[in-house]
């Protein structure tokens, strides 16, 4: 007997779209000069949301830990050409060829993010940018991929993986689901997102005033 149940807490669901929205428009921002304020803000924004993703990753609900989507390589070979013959096994968390993915986007998230902040305090040189370039552009690949399996998966399964990570709730048994939705963080998530995202515009809005009145205080003290 199967029903809708809850699989996806908010925090997890909260950390999926706030990083989609902030990698999508870093990449967009990254090559101008205009709006390199907006891609700094966005950059520091996903180093955040990872940063709470591994704590998630240990003190969250029974599919957002980390020993839930930890597979063999044996696994996911399994899995994969299970799949190739459309007899792949149904998860109710990730699956072994989507955890892949996973792992893969955590980690270039953060080597990205880290060498962006190294760019940003001039502590890089060429290679630091080349790599961050490069690394963006694997994410950027690896999130294809990714979107690709979601959709794949989807229609093996004859499941909506999007509906499920925007509501937090699929089709399984009662006691395959999770019990606690802990809204309440997903909440202080998005205030501390939106603060910051807020408090960086602010001061960087006042920064250019701040120079020039600096500039006059100089003046005044060489009268
Ligand atoms: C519009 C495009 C996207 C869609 C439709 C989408 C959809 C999904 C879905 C359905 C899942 C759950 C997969 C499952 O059932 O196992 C998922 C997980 C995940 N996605 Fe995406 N995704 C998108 C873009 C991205 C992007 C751009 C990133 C990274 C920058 C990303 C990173 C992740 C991560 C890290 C997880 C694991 C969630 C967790 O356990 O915390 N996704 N995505």
């Amino acid at each position: 007997m199967s029903e809708r149940i809850r699989v996806w807490d908010v925090p997890t669901r909260v950390f999926h779209w706030s990083l989609v929205l902030s990698f999508c428009g870093a990449f967009l921002t990254a090559e101008s000069e205009r709006y390199r304020d907006i891609h700094v803000m966005l950059g520091y924004t996903v180093l955040g949301l990872i940063a709470f993703r591994l704590l998630w990753g240990f003190f969250g609900t029974r599919y957002a830990r980390f020993s839930s989507f930890l597979f063999t390589s044996r696994e996911v070979v399994t899995y994969v050409s299970a799949l190739v013959k459309g007899e792949a096994k149904h998860y109710v968390g990730h699956n072994p060829a989507g955890s892949v993915a996973i792992w893969l986007l955590l980690f270039l998230a953060i080597s990205s993010g880290v060498t962006g902040v190294l760019l940003f305090q001039d502590s890089g040189g060429e290679v630091v940018e080349e790599l961050h370039e490069v690394l963006s552009f694997a994410m950027l690949a690896v999130v294809l991929v990714h979107v690709a399996g979601v959709a794949v998966s989807s229609i093996m399964h004859r499941e909506n993986l999007v509906r499920a990570m925007i509501t937090g709730s699929k089709e399984a048994r009662p006691e395959e689901g999770v019990e606690r939705s802990h809204a309440w963080l997903g909440v202080i998530m998005l205030l501390v997102v939106a603060t910051f995202w807020a408090g960086y515009s602010a001061v960087n809005a006042m920064a250019p005033d701040e120079a020039v009145s600096q500039a006059e205080h100089h003046d005044d003290d060489d009268d």
